[in-house]
């Protein structure tokens, strides 16, 4: 046999399977989404997702101690409110629970670094991503309320926004906020190519977030759109976005690529609820090995040009990170 190339050459030992690999992966990358709740002691595991739980403000130093020691980069907060209305006040109250979240995080846990999801659908009494006209997300109106939940997170020590609304023109409307308040220096990371996913289920339950009406289609994308995606990212980077995100992650693989090949600033990819539900419950029942498959799936977001990974699986996949898998 005269071959000349032989690929399996490279692959003759682990040693040298690790000096060739291609994608590398860094743990101060990885951004875990944390649910924080209104009470005292309280950590509830949310039963759609196995290993997740909601904290109250006095217990998640317990969490955020065990991530920054892992290397986790950051948290991202999501809160849940006690009382929810049309207009979603909790959103931007000052002392709402992701407001005090955010302080006290700050206070007992400076060394992470801490983001804010701007969004309606945990606040509002009718589930929606922003304020109703009739049936329908009143767009611009909307626009006002997000800015200022953006703005309460940021005095509350949030380090960085993140919308996730889907509203046109929210990071333009977040950022000349920002700015006319000092805040020239907080970037803004925009859920820019976000789609209407089935993805999302868990994490409906563990938000208490689900629509009470119709669906959500009206504001995320359709996930057939690949050019609309592009579209939408690009939208974001002329309105003064510094980070675009994909998401969910794992079945957008081609559109994390596209958007890095687009863009010249970083790129996230959002690994969601029903991304790890899917691996928990089949690991569970023994049919896939949980490490592994967690590793892959976040290899492959990565791999498709991610720069940011969100994912409920950040501290496991530090620890792999480190033992370089
Ligand atoms: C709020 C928001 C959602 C997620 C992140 N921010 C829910 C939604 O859009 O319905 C989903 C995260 C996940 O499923 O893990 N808009
Ligand atoms: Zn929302």
């Amino acid at each position: 046999m005269d071959m000349v190339q032989r690929p399996r050459r490279l692959r003759s030992s682990e040693r040298l399977r690790k000096i060739v690999r291609e994608t590398r992966m860094d743990k101060a990358s990885l951004v875990y989404p944390m649910f924080v709740v209104e009470g005292s002691n309280i950590k509830e595991e949310i039963p759609s997702m196995a290993g997740q739980y909601r904290y109250s403000v006095d217990r998640m130093g317990e969490k955020l101690e065990e991530l920054a020691e892992a290397g986790v980069g950051s948290v991202m907060l999501f809160g849940i409110p006690d009382i929810k209305d049309e207009a979603g006040s909790q959103a931007y109250a000052q002392d709402g629970i992701v407001q005090k979240a955010f302080r006290r995080a700050k206070e007992i846990c400076p060394q992470l670094y801490y983001i804010g999801d701007v969004c309606m659908c945990e606040y509002t009494s009718h589930g929606h991503c922003g304020v109703l006209c009739g049936h329908d997300v009143d767009n611009d109106k909307t626009l006002e309320l997000l800015a200022k939940t953006a703005l309460s997170q940021v005095q509350a020590g949030a380090d960085m926004v993140a919308p996730s609304d889907m509203m046109d023109g929210r990071v333009a409307a977040i950022r000349s906020t920002l700015d006319a308040h000092g805040f020239i220096n907080t970037p803004i990371m925009a859920y820019s190519a976000k789609f209407a996913s089935a993805f999302y289920g868990p994490f409906r339950d563990a938000a208490d977030s689900a629509p009470a009406f119709g669906d959500r289609k009206t504001y995320q994308m359709d996930y057939h759109n690949r050019r609309e995606a592009l579209k939408e990212v690009m939208l974001d980077v002329e309105e003064g976005a510094d980070i675009v995100m994909v998401k969910p992650a794992m079945a957008f693989g081609d559109l994390i690529r596209e958007t890095k090949d687009m863009v010249d600033i970083p790129v996230a990819a959002y690994s969601v609820s029903g991304e790890y539900s899917m691996i928990k419950t089949t690991a569970a029942a023994g049919f896939i090995d949980e490490t592994s498959i967690m590793c892959e799936v976040a290899a492959s977001a990565y791999r498709a040009g991610t720069d940011i990974y969100i994912t409920y699986f950040a501290k496991e996949l530090a620890t792999c990170m480190d033992e370089g898998r």
